[in-house]
């Protein structure tokens, strides 16, 4: 992201809404995150393997001397006031923000009354996280304003807890804790059964992340997400009953993957396809770290082309427009592989690029996938980034 840009259009908001500038030390920044692979694995458990990116969320802040939290969006154009007591849930974006206030302050810790402005160049409700962004960059802003000394790990647990509890949508914690953690140049192998991260390097000089957007909107709260780990729920729960997951099992995690025959017998079809989507994705993130770590940039493709077939047949949240700019990217010479990111059903698919035949790949998708749908996606070529932190 260019912070700069974003920190110049945030201070000049809260001047221009607020009457105030921005104060030393109260301005923040909280990357987007794309994933590599790890799919639909984090509430299950499992293991994930995202980078944070090179767009984000600004918020700058001045003090006030009341507890009133004023905060402006200069994406939306909308300003918003939360007061110290209970704040009703209103179902637009200032959830977010409150959502991040309740949980702060169901822990006690304290919230310091701002007057903040927002800038982000992530586009909305398209899987590039600008959410779990908006919630984590509150939590640092909160932290950083009280003095609360958190570390990443403690404030991407806060945000997530805002978007589970407060929004409601019952994500796992990947979002979160890739933009509270990126590492620059690499991306963070997470064990979502005890949140412990390793960074992983990616080879920059080899490889370019593309992302593409299909256009096509989804909203996590919506139902379908809902419904998929609804569906992992139940079929853990019948593996149990059927002794196949031990009686103790609490996540696909404490399946063994050399039960999936067993489970094929035991489930109806559709449970036995998420279960066998989980279980096998999870085996892909170690595989794609360990191939990324001997510079195998082929297999990395391959893993990643597997993963698609994956989300697309047996966890079924691909849909054409994502098959297709997978497809077109495949058959494209200088992409070494594709797969829809996010939790699907719309939003982006990644691509790895090598670095000459960015141009060539992205030209290559945009006039199949017009031809096919009469329209054009949007492209961003990003880059693996920190997380997030003071500006
Ligand atoms: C969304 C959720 C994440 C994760 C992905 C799917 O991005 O917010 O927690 O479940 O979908 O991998």
């Amino acid at each position: 992201m260019s912070s700069q840009a974003l920190f110049d259009g945030a201070a000049a908001a809260l001047h221009a809404v607020f009457g105030r500038e921005p104060e030393a030390g109260l301005a923040v920044q909280a990357p987007g995150r794309v994933n590599l692979i790890g799919e639909h694995t984090d509430y299950n458990g499992g293991l994930v393997l995202p980078l944070a990116i090179d767009r984000g969320t600004v918020a700058v802040a001045a003090r006030r001397n009341d507890a009133l939290l004023r905060v402006h969006s200069t994406s939306l154009g909308a300003t918003g006031v939360i007061g110290a007591g209970a704040f009703a849930r209103g179902g637009g974006w200032l959830d977010y923000v409150a959502g991040v206030v309740a949980a702060f302050r169901s822990e006690r810790l304290p919230v310091a009354g701002l007057d903040v402005a927002l800038a982000s160049d992530l586009p909305r409700e398209s899987g590039l996280s600008s959410s779990a962004s908006l919630e984590v960059a509150i939590a640092t802003l909160l932290d950083v304003a009280g003095h609360l000394g958190l570390d990443g790990a403690a404030r991407a647990r806060l945000a997530h807890r805002a978007e589970n509890e407060f929004v409601g949508v019952p994500c796992g914690r990947m979002d979160q804790l890739a933009s509270a953690l990126g590492q620059r140049s690499c991306a963070l192998r997470i064990d979502c059964r005890d949140f412990s991260v390793r960074a992983v390097p990616l080879p920059g000089e080899r490889m370019r992340v593309l992302i593409v957007d299909s256009g096509v909107r989804r909203q996590l709260a919506g139902g379908d997400y809902g419904r998929r780990r609804a569906e992992c729920e139940a079929g853990l729960a019948a593996a149990r009953d059927t002794g196949i997951a031990p009686a103790t099992a609490s996540t696909w995690r404490d399946v063994d993957p050399a039960r999936l025959d067993d489970l094929e017998r035991a489930l109806e079809p559709a449970l036995f396809r998420r279960a066998r989507h989980v279980l096998t994705e999870n085996a892909r993130v170690d595989a794609v770290c360990a191939a990324l770590e001997r510079g195998d940039l082929a297999r990395v493709g391959a893993l990643l082309r597997a993963g698609q077939a994956s989300l697309r047949d047996d966890f079924e949240v691909s849909r054409a427009e994502l098959d297709v700019l997978c497809e077109l990217g495949d058959a494209t010479p200088g992409c070494y592989g594709s797969r829809l990111t996010g939790a699907g059903f719309g939003g982006c698919t990644i691509h790895l690029v090598e670095p000459a035949r960015a141009r060539d790949v992205a030209a290559a998708i945009r006039s199949g996938f017009a031809q096919r749908f009469g329209r054009e996606p949007a492209f961003h070529l990003v880059a693996a980034a920190e997380g997030a932190g003071a500006l």
